[in-house]
């Protein structure tokens, strides 16, 4: 059916030339409709042929939203606005750019396409994707009564990177998450980049009463001219937010002579008594402390990151006696070293836990001490083919610091809710050759997701590899002391055997190896032409001691 039919009613088509010095091209000016809202969403038609231009929506002579978008009168994807909050109002849509796609634009109830969410072709099953548009960094992640909240940077209204906004969606259970829409829109401060989220238990900001806490998030409000940090609080569980007037808290582009000042983290620091905020500044993090998450005093800097701070502390070998505090940025890696509320104070040098296509991981706030775990999510840079997304979040993470023939290193393993994707364990075996378990393998070689465990014992071999269609998911040299081209010395070669725990899902591989000891994120690539299935493969002989093999359930269904 012809959805454009749906009613709709163009109340005036205005050509307002919005004079822009000598070069009044069509690029130079506005067109405008108009449009009476009585449905949730308003589609929009885009192609990546065509040319960014402003889009600005207007109530009376308030403009509400401006974003740039590539509208296109010969859709190559359609995006969707939110429009349920101007239902019964006029809605003035004004466009600087090639305007031919204005008349295509409707209304209706569920995006356009929406009975395909979740079904396409390239979805991924296991990650979290979100339903149109590009998807970077997570932001915000908390847990509060009963709910995982997982913010992240969205564009709607493109598959690639623009008018960052605040997506978000919550979990029961880490696992299966609903969007709930868009929660932060650019504002004259600027775009909506990284950032936290935390519970003011004490009201100690004051939006909030004690039995209603504030929920706060702080982000960065990227603008051309400088990047500053700003809060806006909800007083229903993350469901609206309001930005705080007195915005920005923090703008320190001129003691940094820097254009880059981003990404809050922020924490309650119990021994102090203090609200501690982490922010990336020039060439590292900077540690500001507050009392009310409003006045932030700047305290000290640690050289050496590039975007997208963390900073917790951790037990070693689960003994709550004995701790460290772990920095990191967003290539994932880590100092460890001590902490006393201002200053951290890097007790080792740059080491590495994670590598590959994660970018941007944040760890959950307010994980009840019960539960006592920290839980990693971070980007997984990876395409999905002629998808109208782009992005994924990668599997959650319990991160662990653990003794090891090294020091002490952080672990990062799959979360135990994982299990709750597990269909079938249809493969369970034991001392395998390589011939043997590929011939197990054969039958799942084309399972949009799958979940393997084994053990591999090298008995006179200098590397081995695990590839699908011809694509390494693993590749292992003893030799070189190297995983996937990276420097990994496992950490202990007693019997010289090493495990591994791969997710396989619709673009990517996500791999877990020598107990999390080091994990990364790979594309999936598969070829067409390439029959061969799972591989397992060497110079000489080697052993899979133990194979295990799910299918896994569609996250979506
Ligand atoms: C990291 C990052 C952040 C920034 C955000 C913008 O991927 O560059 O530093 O806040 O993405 O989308």
């Amino acid at each position: 059916m012809q959805k454009h039919t749906l009613k709709f009613i163009i109340l005036g088509v205005a050509l307002s030339l919005i004079s822009c010095g000598n070069q009044a091209t069509n690029r130079a000016t506005a067109q405008k409709i108009s449009i009476e809202i009585t449905e949730n969403h308003l589609n929009l038609p885009v192609s990546q042929q065509a040319e960014r231009g402003k889009m600005s929506f207007s109530i009376g002579e308030n403009i509400d939203r401006t974003f740039v978008i590539r509208l296109a009168e010969t859709p190559e994807y359609w995006v969707a606005a939110n429009v349920s909050a101007y239902k019964g109002k006029t809605l003035k849509i004004a466009f600087e750019g090639d305007a031919a796609g204005l008349s295509k634009i409707y209304q209706s109830e569920q995006p356009e396409g929406a009975e395909n969410f979740y079904l396409e072709e390239n979805r991924p099953q296991l990650h979290f994707t979100t339903k149109i548009g590009w998807i970077n960094d997570p932001n915000g992640l908390i847990f509060y009564e009963g709910e995982y909240h997982l913010f992240y940077q969205h564009n709607p209204f493109e598959r690639e990177w623009e008018n960052m906004t605040w997506g978000h969606a919550v979990s029961a259970d880490l696992v299966h998450w609903t969007e709930l829409g868009d929660a932060l829109f650019p504002d004259k401060l600027g775009a909506m980049f990284s950032g936290t989220a935390v519970i003011d238990y004490e009201n100690t900001s004051g939006f909030g009463t004690k039995e209603n806490p504030p929920f706060v998030v702080f982000y960065t409000a990227d603008h051309p001219d400088r990047e500053t940090q700003c809060l806006a609080y909800s007083l229903d569980k993350g469901r609206t937010f309001t930005k705080y007037a007195g915005n920005p808290v923090i703008d320190s582009k001129e003691k940094w002579n820097s254009h880059d000042t981003r990404d809050p983290k922020v924490f309650w620091y119990a021994p102090g008594k203090q609200w501690v905020l982490v922010v990336n500044e020039r060439d590292g993090h900077s540690i500001y402390n507050s009392a009310n998450l409003k006045d932030w005093t700047y305290q000290s800097h640690v050289d050496g990151f590039w975007e997208c701070p963390e900073l917790f502390e951790l037990a070693i070998d689960n003994s709550p006696a004995n701790k460290l505090w772990v920095m990191y940025g967003a290539s994932g890696t880590y100092f460890l070293g001590k902490f006393d509320g201002k200053t951290f104070t890097p007790l080792t040098g740059k080491l590495q836990f994670e590598f590959g296509a994660v970018y941007a991981a944040q760890t959950f706030n307010n994980i009840p001490a019960s539960d006592g775990r920290r839980i990693q999510i971070g980007w997984d840079r990876v395409e999905q083919p002629g998808m109208r997304f782009k992005g994924q979040m990668s599997l959650p993470t319990e991160l662990t610091l653990r003794t090891t023939p090294n020091g002490v290193r952080l672990f990062a393993n799959p979360v135990k809710e994982l299990d709750l994707l597990n269909d079938k364990l249809v493969v369970s075996e034991k001392n395998l050759s390589p011939d043997k378990a590929n011939e197990l393998l054969k039958p799942y070689a084309n399972e949009a997701a799958l979940r393997i465990k084994a053990t591999v014992k090298i008995s006179h071999a200098t590397f081995w590899a695990l590839a699908l269609s011809g694509q390494n998911i693993i590749d292992y040299n003893l030799n070189f002391n190297t995983l996937n081209g990276v420097f990994y010395s496992q950490n202990d070669f007693a019997g010289m055997e090493v495990n591994a725990e791969i997710f396989i899902d619709k673009t990517t591989f996500q791999v877990f190896f020598d107990n999390g000891g080091i994990s990364y994120c790979i594309e999936r690539r598969p070829d067409p032409n390439n029959t061969e299935g799972f591989r397992f493969w060497s110079d000489r002989d080697f052993e899979i001691k133990n194979l295990e093999v799910f299918t896994m359930k569609n996250r979506w269904k």
